[in-house]
């Protein structure tokens, strides 16, 4: 079989791995050969392609981003963006595509699959983690790991300063990465967009702990939005589209703080720092299954499927699953991180 892999949307740790696992396994075990496309479904777009080795892949388990490039783009949202997709699958005389993204890639694979009767698996990999389906998605815990770890370093120059250190944290549309790295950087205020927030509250239990404390550290994600009828005088932190601005909410809420308490607050934007770099082995071994997963099904027939890790399990999963929806974080997280 031939077949197209890309990786689309965001980058993130773990990338590799999976493009590793899939070139590797296809091309050794099962007598594959495997095309890649440059920067996403914009490659496929162009017919930006070139093979993919077992040489091509020697080495770049440990490396961050992705060796293939990637770019937000989603064929059925460009005009003539299908039909090129078509003609790239017939003039490149692929069987498939295997193509690793976050929940807009995947969308549009879906879409892909279903509209141009294209076989396609995908890979769910964001370091935001709200793909519906999958237990986790490649990117996350390294996001998690560096964000955990940001955290700790805030906490000393926090207590030596006596200041209040808020750290904005990733998560366009859900908190995964500020409610897991705050429970495990030990953040006193967790704030995410799954729970709109009342400043009145943060600042009365920021005010509560400094009776005793002389430093706090609040976590906020980057979607995280003031609750209905609450009164916050802070600016607009989301853009046209919906999306956050990067750093925008961070500001406001340590200008909120610092007002209302009077405590010198600080803000750290963590930003890209959180998706660069070298993957955990928890995402190199999560995109190396992954990788293995989506190969052998697509070999044994299967399309329209993302992987998905259930359990102790890599499954194929349906992608309307995912499309459309967002994986929430659940209420047990969100109680400890509000308890403790
Ligand atoms: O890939 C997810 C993510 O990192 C979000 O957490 C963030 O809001 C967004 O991507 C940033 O997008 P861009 O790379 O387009 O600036």
């Amino acid at each position: 079989m031939r077949i197209g892999l890309l990786t689309g949307g965001g980058d993130c740790p773990g990338l590799n791995a999976a493009i590793r696992a899939v070139v590797k396994r296809g091309t050794s075990d099962l007598g594959c050969s495997i095309v890649g496309f440059n920067n996403g479904w914009r490659g496929v777009i162009d017919g930006d392609a070139r093979p993919l080795t077992r040489d091509d892949v020697s080495g770049i388990l440990v490396h961050g981003g992705t060796m293939l490039g990637t770019a937000r783009c989603h064929p059925h949202k460009v005009d003539g963006g299908m039909e090129a997709v078509r003609d790239t699958f017939d003039n490149e005389k692929l069987d498939a595509f295997i193509c690793i993204g976050g929940d807009g890639t995947l969308k549009a694979a879906g879409k892909v699959s279903k509209e141009l009767g294209v076989p396609v698996i995908g890979i769910p990999k964001t370091i935001d983690n709200d793909v519906v389906g999958t237990d986790a998605a490649i990117g996350f815990d390294t996001a998690v790991s560096v964000a955990t770890e940001a955290i700790d370093r805030l906490h000393s120059t926090a207590e030596s300063h006596n200041r209040v250190m808020v750290v904005e944290l990733m998560g366009r549309h859900s908190g995964w990465i500020a409610v897991t790295a705050g429970i495990a950087g030990g953040a006193d205020i967790i704030i995410a967009p799954e729970e709109p927030f009342d400043i009145g509250q943060i600042v009365k239990r920021i005010k509560h702990r400094h009776r005793y404390k002389d430093f706090s550290i609040v976590a906020v994600a980057e979607g995280a939005v003031p609750a209905e009828g609450t009164k916050w005088k802070g600016g607009e932190t989301l853009d046209a589209k919906g999306n956050p601005i990067a750093g925008s909410i961070g500001t406001e809420v340590t200008k909120a703080i610092e007002e209302a308490t009077g405590f010198t607050s600080r803000l750290t934007t963590l930003g890209y720092v959180q998706r660069g770099g070298i993957p955990t082995a928890a995402d190199r071994l999560l995109g190396t299954r992954m990788g293995f997963s989506a190969i052998d099904g697509i070999v044994a027939g299967e399309t329209h499927k993302f992987t998905a890790l259930q359990g102790e399990k890599i499954v194929l999963e349906p992608f309307e699953t995912m499309m459309g929806k967002t994986k929430w974080v659940p209420e047990q997280l969100l109680h400890a991180a509000r308890s403790l």
